[in-house]
C-alpha cells in the first residue's frame, strides 16, 4: 500500500533546496551591520533590513514592525497572552472571548484555547469574514478580545479577503471592546500562484484612516518562503503598541538570532530577488494543487453536497462534504493509507458541528504521491457518499 501524509502543510524538500544558497551565504557575511554586530546581545527589535524585508512581505511599514525569531506563532500567542492578561488584570470575574472565522487554522485556536480565552465560531463567506455578524457579537459581549484572521490564501480555505472585506474588518474594533484586536495573520502574503492571485488590501491604512490602528496586529513569517524551522518571523503594529510591547519582549529575551535576520536580509537584498524565489516555490506548488483539483472535477463533480475550494496559491485546498460524512471519509482513506488532517481541527475545540470538511494539504508529498492520494481520496468520498445515499 502506498502511504502518503498530508495532515500538515510542510514545505517540500525540493521548496527547502530553493533556499540553500542563503546557509551557504551565511559563512561570509560582514557580522557588523549599521555598527551592530549580529552575533552580539542588543537590537531587540530586529535588524533594520529585517524589518524592512518582513514589513515588505506583511504590507506594513518597517518603523511599525518588529523583527524576531523563527516562528510567528510565538509572537502571536505572546500578543494575544499580553491582551488577555490585561483583560483579566481589570475584569476579573469575566471570561475573555475570541472570534474564530471558520474553517480556520488550528494553531491559533489551540493557542487561545491554551489562554483559557473562549473561543466564538462564525462561519467564513466566500469574500471573508461574516463582518455583520461579527459585528452584532461585539456590541453585545464587551468581552470579546480578538480575532483570528488568515487574510491572504486563508488556511484551510484558500480565500483571499476582498477590499471591502479589509475594509469592514478595519471597522470592526470600533464596533466592540475597547481591547478587542483583529490578529491578521498574513503567513501567506506572497504566496501566489501566478498572476490570476488577487492582491490583498493592506489594512493598516484602512486602520489609521478608521482610527483603529491601534487594535490591529499584523504579522508573518519566511517559514514558507525560506526554511519553515529556520526563518524570521515578524509583528507589525501602531507605534504606540510597538513600544507597549518591546517592553514586554525585553522580559523575555536580551534579543532575537540577528544572525538568521542578517542571512535573510542579505539573500533577498537585490530588488525583485524576493518575487522571483516566490516564482520557484509556485513552479513546484501549482501542479500539486492542480492534480488534487483535476482528481475532484474528474471523480467528484456533480455530486451532491460536495464541493472544494480552488485556492490561488497558499497551502490547502478545503473538501466540503455532506452533513456527517467528514469522519468517515477520514478513516477510509487513512485504512487506504492516505492520512490526512483530522477532521474538526479546522474548529474551535476540534469540532465540526457538521462533521462536514476535510483539509487537504499537498504541499509536501511528490506529485506522483498527491495524483495517488487524490485519486483515492475521490473514490473514498464517492463510497461513502453512495452508502449515505443508499442509507
Ligand atoms: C495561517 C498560519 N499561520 C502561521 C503558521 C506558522 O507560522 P510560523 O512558522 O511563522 O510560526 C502557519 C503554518 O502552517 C499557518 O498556516
Amino acid at each position: 500500500m502506498i502511504k502518503v501524509d498530508m495532515t500538515r502543510g510542510k514545505p517540500s524538500e525540493q521548496q527547502l533546496s530553493l533556499s540553500a544558497p542563503m546557509e551557504r551565504l551565511g559563512a561570509d557575511l560582514n557580522p557588523i551591520v549599521d555598527g551592530i554586530d549580529v552575533r552580539n546581545y542588543g537590537c531587540l527589535e530586529g535588524l533594520a533590513s529585517a524589518r524592512k524585508l518582513l514589513g515588505h512581505v506583511a504590507g506594513v511599514p518597517m518603523d511599525n514592525m518588529i523583527a524576531w525569531g523563527n516562528s510567528s506563532l510565538t509572537l502571536m500567542y505572546l500578543y494575544s497572552r499580553f491582551l488577555v492578561d490585561e483583560f483579566r488584570s481589570k475584569n476579573p470575574n469575566l471570561t475573555p472571548k475570541w472570534i474564530a472565522n471558520t474553517p480556520g487554522y488550528d494553531r491559533h485556536f489551540t493557542i487561545t484555547e491554551a489562554l483559557g480565552i473562549e473561543l466564538i465560531s462564525v462561519p467564513m463567506t466566500a469574500d471573508g469574514p461574516d463582518t455583520q455578524r461579527i459585528a452584532g457579537i461585539l456590541e453585545h459581549d464587551k468581552s470579546v478580545i480578538g480575532m483570528w484572521c488568515v487574510p491572504k490564501h486563508s488556511n484551510p480555505c484558500g480565500a483571499t479577503y476582498s477590499n471591502e472585506a479589509v475594509r469592514e474588518c478595519a471597522a470592526l474594533p470600533n464596533r466592540g471592546n475597547e481591547r478587542f484586536t483583529i490578529f491578521w495573520d498574513n503567513a501567506y502574503a506572497i504566496h501566489d500562484f501566478g498572476p490570476e492571485a488577487s492582491p490583498l488590501l493592506p489594512i493598516m491604512p484602512e486602520a489609521a484612516r478608521q482610527g483603529s490602528e491601534d487594535r490591529i496586529a499584523v504579522f508573518c513569517s519566511t517559514s514558507k518562503i525560506t526554511f519553515a524551522g529556520g526563518g524570521i518571523g515578524g509583528i507589525g503594529l501602531s507605534m504606540q503598541n510597538r513600544e507597549r510591547f518591546l517592553k514586554h519582549l525585553n522580559v523575555l529575551s536580551i534579543c532575537p538570532d540577528k544572525t538568521s535576520q542578517l542571512k535573510h536580509a542579505r539573500f533577498f537584498e537585490e530588488p525583485g530577488s524576493l518575487e522571483a524565489h516566490m516564482v520557484g516555490h509556485a513552479e513546484i506548488l501549482k501542479p500539486k494543487f492542480r492534480a488534487v483539483t483535476t482528481a475532484f472535477e474528474d471523480m467528484l463533480s456533480g455530486l451532491p453536497g460536495v464541493s472544494w475550494s480552488t485556492p490561488t496559491g497558499g497551502y490547502f485546498i478545503s473538501l466540503y462534504l455532506p452533513t456527517g460524512t467528514a469522519s468517515q471519509v477520514y478513516q477510509k482513506a487513512a485504512e487506504r493509507g492516505v492520512v490526512l488532517t483530522k477532521p474538526g481541527s479546522a474548529f474551535p475545540y476540534g469540532i465540526d458541528p457538521n462533521d462536514e470538511h476535510l483539509r487537504i494539504a499537498p504541499s509536501y508529498p511528490s506529485l506522483a504521491e498527491i495524483e495517488h492520494a487524490s485519486r483515492v481520496i475521490a473514490e473514498t468520498v464517492r463510497e461513502v457518499v453512495a452508502d449515505c445515499r443508499s442509507d
